[in-house]
């Protein structure tokens, strides 16, 4: 699939079939996290795979009672760690936010070419997950996903309500 119809196609999906995702297609969606690019290339993510049904139904108390996470055959959520060192500027230790979110969106990206579904899950109880899932204390759940087919045919759509160009871009200077 043609990258420019991958990012225009990816879209939000809130329903899932329970089908399985076979191995080798979960592998090529996990490494295209895996090989993002991160300040000083430090890659400081780290990606939990729940598939157990009765774990994943613990998930949904600590993001909002967003029930449909659920029902994919798997979760998948996106650990940070923290930065003990970061070279200035207003960043500072947020950067570890910069680098697992530009991963995790290649992850989002690759499901689509997959023909998979991606909800990036941004209302979670991030001290109730890093309890329940294990996650040290020197790592924060920075996002998740459901990640599995799609029950709507039409899940993946070229949407309208994006902002014009030339609402979003200026040259040269702001105003
Ligand atoms: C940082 C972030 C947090 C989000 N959190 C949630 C969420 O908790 N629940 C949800 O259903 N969708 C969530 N979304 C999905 C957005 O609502 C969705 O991306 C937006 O409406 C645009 O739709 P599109 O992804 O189809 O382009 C989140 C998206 C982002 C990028």
């Amino acid at each position: 699939m043609d990258f420019y119809e991958v990012i225009k196609t990816r879209r939000t999906v809130r329903n899932y079939k329970a089908d399985p995702i076979p191995e080798d297609v979960l592998r090529r969606v996990l490494d295209a996290a895996r090989i993002a690019q991160s300040g000083s290339n430090r890659q400081p993510w780290h990606y939990i795979i729940i598939r157990d049904k009765e774990r994943m139904k613990g998930i949904v108390p600590l993001c909002a009672n967003q029930a449909f996470i659920a029902e994919a055959p798997i979760v998948v959520v996106a650990c940070g760690m923290n930065l003990k060192t970061n070279r200035g500027g207003y960043m500072g230790d947020f950067g570890m936010l910069v680098d697992v979110t530009i991963s995790f969106s290649q992850l989002t990206l690759a499901a689509r070419v997959e023909n998979l579904g991606t909800c990036w899950i941004g209302s979670f109880n991030n001290e109730g997950l890093k309890h329940y899932l294990g996650i040290p204390d020197d790592m924060q759940v920075v996002a998740l996903t459901p990640l599995g087919y799609p029950a709507r045919a039409d899940a993946f759509f070229e949407n309208a309500t994006k902002k014009p160009l030339e609402e979003i871009v200026s040259y040269e200077k702001y105003k």
